[in-house]
Order: structure tokens, then sequence, then C-alpha cells
């Protein structure tokens, strides 16, 4: 089967050809629909996140997958389900209590491995297989898109840590700052809809298909190159919820000033070590002083997969048809993982409903 890898030493996808995996007891053959591409899958790429399965020579590319179960095995689907898999298995060390408790979320990285990823081979190829406990079952309906489920699952779990930490009191929140124009970010200030004030950072020029997605949602476009993130409660207003999805280090301490007093921030990205200054006390004492929350919020469970799915049911089509630019054929995986300002969120294509 084609399958899309990194070979060590490189930093551009191939494609080659494996034997199509046999499911094991308790697992199922899932034939691949659509598998997405995100900035993780470019981190992994470059080498700046995940590393490869001990001893492989490649690792197996997508961690954002939709498929139909083409052998259940004894599971609990039929053939035909369509489902989508989460990301993190137990590492090769065996299972913890992480895994045991249906919490594998919340594990240190150095309990699990993350599939596409970290230590195990991802989705993109033709077949996958799983444990059925790791397989969410989906309508037919969201089949085409369903490869946007793990991302909006992202946001759902970190949306809730966030509010679990202002659950002591009546929490209205009616501002929030998105930090990033990618697709995270994008499908996160979708997701805010509620809100009745939104605004969404990013660091490009006008005409800019992700500022017209930002301003088609009703919120408003901060340019960072003009406001930096610690200006943002001066420029426009002190933010009830700040959400990161930039991976820029300095965005982590900013976003605690950019917050109005009670505000929460929410930390998603995942970037490489960088030393700055930072003026600790003012920090200490805001955070402190204001009744702040910063929350880090990594992977999701199978709870968020479900709510993500009833998420993406009820996004506009439009939104999905802007923030989707393109899905490609295995043999043209290289362009779905092209770094530029009119590739917003793509996808490989491996097989159809
Ligand atoms: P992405 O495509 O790399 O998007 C990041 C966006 O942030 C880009 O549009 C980039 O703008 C913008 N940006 C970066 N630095 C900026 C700055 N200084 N000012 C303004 N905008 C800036 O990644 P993604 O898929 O949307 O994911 C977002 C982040 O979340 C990544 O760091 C990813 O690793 C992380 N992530 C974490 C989790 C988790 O479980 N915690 C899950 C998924 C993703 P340009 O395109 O113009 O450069
Ligand atoms: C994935 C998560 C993963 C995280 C850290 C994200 O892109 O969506 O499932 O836990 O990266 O590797
Ligand atoms: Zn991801």
């Amino acid at each position: 089967m084609d399958a899309v890898v990194v070979r060590r030493g490189e930093s551009a996808p191939s494609v080659i050809q494996k034997p199509r995996p046999e499911p094991g007891p308790g697992e199922a053959l899932v034939r691949t629909l659509r598998v997405g591409v995100d900035g993780t899958d470019h981190e992994v790429l470059t080498g700046g996140h995940g590393e490869f399965p001990a001893g492989a020579d490649h690792l197996v590319l997508g961690h954002e997958a939709v498929g139909v179960v083409a052998e259940p095995n004894g599971t609990r689907f039929d053939a035909g389900d369509v489902v989508v898999p989460t990301v993190r298995r137990p590492p090769a060390s065996g299972t913890n209590h992480y895994f045991e408790r249906g919490l594998a979320d919340m594990a240190p990285p150095d309990m699990c491995v993350e599939r596409g990823i970290a230590g195990a081979h991802g989705f993109m190829a033709d077949y996958f297989t799983s444990a059925e406990e790791y397989l969410v079952r989906i309508p037919d309906s969201l089949a085409s898109m369903g490869f946007l489920v793990e991302p909006i699952s992202i946001t759902e779990k970190a949306l809730e840590l966030a509010y679990a930490s202002r659950s002591s009191f009546d929490w209205d929140p009616k501002s929030a700052l998105v930090l990033g124009n990618g697709p995270l970010g994008l499908l996160t200030l979708a997701m805010l809809d509620d809100y009745d004030r939104t605004y969404c950072l990013g660091r490009r020029d006008r005409p800019d298909p992700t500022i017209d997605i930002i301003e088609e949602l009703g919120g408003t476009y901060v340019d960072s190159r003009v406001t930096p993130v610690d200006e943002v409660a001066d420029e426009y207003e002190p933010m009830d919820l700040v959400y990161e999805a930039t991976g820029h280090a300095k965005h982590a301490i900013e976003a605690v000033a950019a917050l109005g007093p009670c505000g929460v921030g929410a930390l998603l990205g995942v970037p490489e070590s960088w030393t700055f200054e930072v003026d600790g006390g003012d920090f200490h004492k805001d955070m402190v002083m204001n009744n702040k929350a910063l929350v880090g919020s990594v992977n999701s469970g199978v709870g968020h997969f479900e709510a993500a799915a009833d998420t993406l049911a009820g996004l506009p089509d439009w939104l999905i048809d802007d923030i989707v630019t393109g899905v490609f054929d295995p043999v043209n995986a290289s362009r779905a993982f092209a770094d530029d300002e009119t590739t917003i969120k793509t996808a490989v294509q491996f097989s159809t409903l």
C-alpha cells in the first residue's frame, strides 16, 4: 500500500510502499479516507518536534485521520462505519495509569507515543489498524471533512480546561483573542461565535485569505507587527479569553498582559527553546492581583472527539470551503505540505466513501 513518510535525515515527505497492516486482537482494520496536515506536521518534518519509532528509518506521517472500518475483527464496529482515530497510544514500555483511567491526553510525553508525531507510525497510508478504544464513530455525513475532528477536539479540550479554571464563579466572557491565523486559530475563532467580540492575531498584509475568513466570522484582525500582544488590551480591550495558537513562545507571557481581570489564557503552541527577558515580578503580581489563569493543553480524548464531531456538523459550509484549500492524492502529497500564504488546511486523500 501507499504510505506518506518522512525518512531519517530528510525534511520532505516521500511516498513508499508498505505491506497492509494486519489487525491484532482488539484492533480493527481501517481504510483511510483522508488525513489532514497541520503546523505540527511541519514541525515533525523539520525535526523541531516528535521522534521516529524506535529502530525505524522512517515515520509514517499524519495524525488527523478519517477512515472506514474495513475489517471489524471482532470489535464493536461494523464494516463501513466511519471512524476517526485518537492520536496517543501507550509507550513501548507498556500501559500506565493515564491509559488505564482513559486519560491518555493528560499523560506526559515520556508516558505515551503519538501516532504520526512521536514514536509511532501515523495514519497517512491506504490502511491503518487501531485498538477499538481509540476509534470514535462519526456520522457518514461527516466522512469527507472528518479529518477536521482531531484539530477541533484540541480546542474542545483547551476550552474545557480554561472554563474549568473559572468554575468558582459565574464567569460570563464577552471578549476573546485568538493568537494565530493558522488552521487551529481559524477553527477556534469559528468555535467562539457566542462571544460578543472576537479578535484574531496574525502577521500578514492584506489581501490575505485568512484575514478574509477572520472578518467573515465577525472577528477583528490584529497585526502583531503593528500591535504586539502585550499592547492589545490598551489598543483594543482587555480580553476575557486568550487562546494561543502561534507557537511563538513570547506569546505565552504576553497573553497575560492581554487579559482583563479574571481572564484566562489557554496555551497550545509547542515552541522550541528560546531564552528572553521577562519582568517576572510584574508577571507574577498581575496573575495574582487580577485573579488571572493560564492553562496549557495538549492532545485530546474520546469525549473531546465526540464533542468535536458535533461542532464540525454545526460549522457553516462556506467556512469549511474556505479553510480547506487543497485535497491531494498520495502521489501529490508534497503539495499538501506546501507552506505558503494561499495554503490554510490541506489533506491527503487515499480513498472515498
Ligand atoms: P500553523 O499553521 O503553524 O499556524 C500558526 C500561525 O501563527 C501561522 O498562521 C503564523 O503566521 C502565526 N504566527 C506565528 N507567529 C506569529 C506572530 N509572532 N505573530 C502573529 N502570528 C504569528 O499551526 P496550526 O496547525 O494552526 O497550530 C498552531 C500551533 O498550535 C502550532 O504551534 C502547533 O504546533 C500547535 N498545536 C498544538 C496542539 C496541542 O495539542 N497543544 C494541537 C495542534 C497544534 P504565518 O503563517 O503568517 O507565519
Ligand atoms: C496534535 C496533538 C498532539 C500535539 C503534540 C498536535 O498537533 O494534534 O494530538 O498531542 O500535536 O504533539
Ligand atoms: Zn495536530
